[in-house]
């Protein structure tokens, strides 16, 4: 299994903070905020890496990330000429990876629990990360069944959310993630969403879910950007 960090976009909503970088160079307390993605799938004893990111800054994330080699791992670069979503970034990634599963992460989600045992038990469709929040609009939101049990389909940002989860920034493919993206066609606001791709697994009846356990951290506005450098130094300071 090979994982890929999604590492692209524009980080508008980090404005004037990204004018000059890339926002998962940030830093989330002691790190930069792409070290805490690297670092979960390497304890998840994945070790090829994929990194998506757009042209601007690709420089930065070689010259900060290098081979992988300091991580023990081996990274390779992929390059995202335009933001066209989180799928078709995905999509890059292709060539790279044969008839394997991948585990994808987007690089401003920072997730604490262990997933190793997801990983080294994933066979085949497609796994997401379920995580109780109080403001579901601002992700995807799983509907469920009237069991609560069986997820029917997942909305993007909703305006009047089914549920009070949130899909996470998380997500296990089989090989069969490239043929659905290119099946996809662009959401209104013209990118390849990630929701649409998760519901055609969902569709196949391919799509399973785990609720995560630890806190899980998206640090991709001020707010959450400056609880995720808070939450993570009282978890340095406890440990
Ligand atoms: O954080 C979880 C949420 O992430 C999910 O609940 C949503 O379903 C999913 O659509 C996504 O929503 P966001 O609004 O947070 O996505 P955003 O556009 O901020 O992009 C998330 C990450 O993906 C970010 O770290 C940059 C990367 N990205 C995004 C796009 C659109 C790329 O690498 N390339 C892209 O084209």
């Amino acid at each position: 299994m090979k994982g890929i960090i999604l590492a692209g976009g524009h980080g508008t909503r980090l404005s004037p903070l990204t004018k000059v970088t890339n926002k998962h160079l940030l830093p989330v307390y002691n790190k930069p905020m792409v070290y805490y993605p690297i670092e979960l799938l390497i304890e998840a004893g994945i070790k090829d890496i994929i990194i998506v990111t757009g042209k601007e800054h690709a420089g930065n994330f070689l010259n900060l990330l290098g081979s992988g080699a300091d991580f023990g791992a081996h990274f390779y670069y992929v390059l995202q000429d335009e933001a066209g979503g989180i799928a078709q970034a995905i999509g890059l990634a292709e060539g790279i990876i044969s008839n394997e599963s991948v585990l994808v992460i987007l690089g401003d989600n920072i997730i604490l629990d262990d997933i190793s045992e997801y990983t080294k038990d994933f066979k085949s469709g497609a796994t997401v990360f379920l995580k109780e929040v109080s403001d579901p609009n601002r992700f995807g939101v799983p509907v469920f069944d009237n069991s609560g049990k069986k997820i029917l389909r997942i909305e993007e940002k909703p305006n009047k959310p089914q549920s009070e989860y949130a899909v996470t920034g998380l997500y296990l493919y089989d090989s069969t993630v490239f043929d659905k993206i290119k099946s996809l066609k662009p959401s209104e606001r013209g990118e390849l969403e990630v929701t649409d791709l998760n519901n055609l697994y969902l569709k196949d009846g391919k799509l399973n879910y785990v609720i995560l356990k630890e806190p899980w951290l998206d640090a991709g506005t001020f707010e959450s950007l400056y609880e995720s450098s808070k939450i993570i130094k009282d978890r340095l300071i406890k440990s």
